[in-house]
């Protein structure tokens, strides 16, 4: 596949990858799509899995969420939409709920703001619904999976854990991490798996999106940049610590790396920029890293879900790329992509690093999360009995 060597990002293969995502099979023989809400619909990671939701194989949009200010309204009423196109057909006359687990849908999406998100995907999980949530609440949770597909799927394996200690019976919650975690620790596993790690050295160029709707005030992010982000630096220092350690049966692991971030706001819409500085365990010359970088590729059970890319990470080889403008829309927003790969005097090596972060960084990387509970078995039809019946007709594909 041509994950490479291009040097714009957006008009490689990689682009169009996932392009054959309305042809792919529901898993495990199942007879329908399963029904998910979004908690947090009308904000800016809502509107993107609203959006999403729409045109998916596997999973149709059946109850949207959100505060006492849109409850109660339709969901085109209620929403501020700042996507491209209209707001789907399908979401338009949903009418937003408040966030009581009763929702008519088989699991949840949450993309609620950190401040009511902790206790609302609590109650859901408790309430039987699987919880895929994109807030920070509970990412380091000593239970709770945080989870990149392609870097630690194995770290599900701490569901039923999370389950017992919790007293869940069918509910559960799983996490994505932060925009600006999600693309570096993408580009760190094949070096992890390559060459082992030392020490990272990350500075972020963060776009306005990144801080939800209104975000940033324009008088203060015009023409300027803010070197603060509230809780970001904390979080890149210690969510890779996870995702790139191990759950041992009965608990996670950390990586044990040196970490050190800087986080800046820029005035850029989508993607996060990152310089980033590498120590390696093993020597490794330029085309080595690259090589390990290029051939990063999923495996087959991966290869299969809908939002899927074969190849995650793409790397270019123009002097001045990525760039957020031309770049970020990389593999439908699910690819991190890195330009720039060269020696570092000070760690090995250093690299620039371009991810979406309302996509790979947010609702893209929520979905994916989604499709492999889904293929995995993990999440269920709450359904009444009759229906279950009907649902073991033959399967028609
Ligand atoms: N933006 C990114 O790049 C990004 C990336 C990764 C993770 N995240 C995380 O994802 C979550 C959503 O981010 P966002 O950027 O979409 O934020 P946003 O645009 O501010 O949207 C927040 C959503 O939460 C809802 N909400 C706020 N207060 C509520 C309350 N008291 N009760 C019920 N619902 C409430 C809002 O509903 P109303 O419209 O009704 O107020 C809205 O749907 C946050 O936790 C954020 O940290 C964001």
């Amino acid at each position: 596949m041509s994950a490479h060597s291009s040097d714009n990002g957006d008009k490689t293969g990689v682009a169009q990858q996932g392009a054959q995502q309305s042809e792919r099979p529901l898993p495990g023989g199942a007879a329908r799509k399963w029904r998910a809400g979004v908690l947090g619909a009308t904000g800016l990671v809502g509107q993107r899995l609203v959006k999403l939701l729409a045109a998916h194989p596997w999973f149709e949009l059946a109850e949207v969420a959100a505060s006492e200010r849109s409850s109660g309204k339709s969901y085109r009423e209620a929403v501020r939409w700042h996507l491209d196109g209209p707001v789907p057909e399908g979401a338009r006359g949903l009418i937003v709920k408040s966030l009581d687990p009763s929702l008519d849908c088989d699991f949840v999406f949450s993309a609620l703001d950190s401040s009511v998100a902790g206790g609302a995907e609590e109650d859901f999980a408790r309430s039987g619904y699987p919880v895929v949530s994109n807030s920070k609440n509970h990412r380091m949770d000593p239970d709770v999976p945080l989870l990149i597909p392609e870097v630690n799927a194995a770290h599900l394996d701490a569901i039923p854990t999370q389950q017992k200690n919790r007293g869940y019976d069918t509910g559960f919650i799983v996490t994505n991490p932060n925009c600006s975690t999600a693309g570096l620790v993408l580009v760190l596993k094949p070096l992890a798996d390559a060459f082992g790690l030392e020490k990272v050295f990350a500075v972020t160029l963060q776009a306005v999106s990144g801080a939800g709707y209104p975000g940033v005030a324009s008088m203060d992010i015009h023409a300027n940049v803010i070197p603060f982000i509230s809780g970001e630096e904390e979080k890149m220092e210690s969510e890779p610590q996870k995702l790139l350690g191990k759950w041992d049966g009965a608990r996670f692991l950390d990586a044990g790396l040196g970490l050190s971030a800087h986080c800046n706001r820029v005035p850029v819409l989508e993607g996060h920029l990152e310089c980033i500085s590498v120590s390696l365990k093993k020597i490794a010359c330029l085309k080595e890293v690259r090589e390990a970088l290029r051939h990063f590729e999923v495996d087959a059970e991966l290869a299969s879900l809908p939002s899927a890319i074969r190849n995650p990470v793409v790397v270019l080889d123009g002097e001045d790329r990525p760039q957020p403008r031309r770049d970020v829309q990389a593999g439908n927003g699910m690819a991190a992509v890195v330009g720039r790969v060269r020696e570092c005097p000070l760690l090995d090596i250093k690299l620039t690093l371009l991810s979406h972060n309302l996509v790979r960084g947010a609702a893209g990387a929520a979905l994916l999360n989604a499709e492999l509970l889904a293929a995995r078995g993990f999440l269920h039809r709450r359904v009444q009995a009759e229906d279950e019946k009907q649902l073991r007709e033959p399967v028609t594909r």
